[in-house]
């Protein structure tokens, strides 16, 4: 069933528990989300990025559809949201298409500007009934002017929630965005004196590089939502890479697409799996 965002975020926040939220790019990233969160029994979100938007032509819909349409019928909680939305008309459809929440992001914008730019986003989409994300501080790897060095202070990061009333934080605390290999390093203890600051949930991005010890712990010094992204990518084109070596006739992109999407819904299983399993005996 499609849930909302803030329900799922809100429970993991009360109960000290991650949510999991992948980025899906194809139909087949779709349902490899759905079918692990039926498998495991665990809620998802489901996210849709500006970037994911442009590569279909600009049009959020078919993506939020084929979500809507995978999360009906179904008992595995999913909600969806918009994610790294910079573009206000695509922030402007977040309710339309079915979305319950949405990252604003301005954080490329120096921070008196980000925090007026956020503050009128929040504003707007709270009018709305949505649920609103936003950064402080450049997660690394995002782009070229971002640096993978960059921390969140944690009074800055008090002033930004406080000033522009949004419901969830994306902090910069050691990881990176489009990591392959799981070697990131998290400051466990900055997470701990962020989320003693901060009111509300706080939201890890690049989590495709952080080893699946280090989100539980991140989850255990209060982190909530884990977004992952490329972590999916890398398991269907290993997939596809595979199977075209070991076939290269095929043309039948379903001879491709399917064991692509049964690796990523492997890939998915483990994440959800592993923000419930606790590491003391
Ligand atoms: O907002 C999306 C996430 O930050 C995904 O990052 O692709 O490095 O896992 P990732
Ligand atoms: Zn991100």
């Amino acid at each position: 069933m499609l849930c909302r965002s803030a329900d799922l975020i809100a429970e993991a926040h009360a109960s000290g528990s991650g949510i999991a939220a992948f980025n899906v790019i194809t139909l087949e990233h779709v349902q490899a989300v759905a079918d692990a969160a039926r498998r495991t029994g665990r809620p998802a979100i489901v996210q849709i990025s500006q970037n994911a938007v442009r590569h279909h032509g600009g049009d959020v819909m078919p993506l939020a559809a084929a979500v809507a349409a995978a999360a009906r019928g179904g008992e595995m909680r999913l909600a969806l949201h918009l994610d790294h939305v910079e573009d206000m008309a695509l922030l402007h459809r977040t309710a339309e298409c079915g979305a319950s929440s949405v990252m604003f992001d301005a954080s490329r914008l120096p921070d008196a500007e980000n925090i007026a730019a956020t503050r009128e986003a929040a504003r707007w989409a709270h009018g709305q009934g949505l649920f609103v994300e936003a950064e402080l501080g450049e997660i690394g790897g995002k782009g070229s002017a971002h640096t993978p060095g960059v921390r969140t202070d944690p009074a800055d990061a008090a002033r930004f929630v406080d000033e522009t009333g949004v419901d969830a934080l994306a902090v910069a605390v050691g990881s990176s965005h489009a990591m392959v290999s799981r070697t990131a390093a998290l400051d466990l203890r900055l997470i701990e004196r962020i989320s003693e600051a901060v009111p509300v949930p706080l939201v890890l991005h690049g989590s495709s590089g952080v080893p699946h010890t280090a989100l539980r712990a991140a989850v255990k010094h209060g982190m909530t939502k884990i977004n992952i992204g490329t972590l999916l990518n890398v398991s269907f084109t290993r997939a596809v890479r595979a199977t075209l070596a070991q076939d290269p006739e095929v043309v039948d992109p379903r001879r491709y697409l399917g064991p692509a999407r049964d690796a990523m819904t492997d890939a998915v299983s483990d994440c959800l799996m592993a923000l419930t399993t606790s590491d003391s005996p």
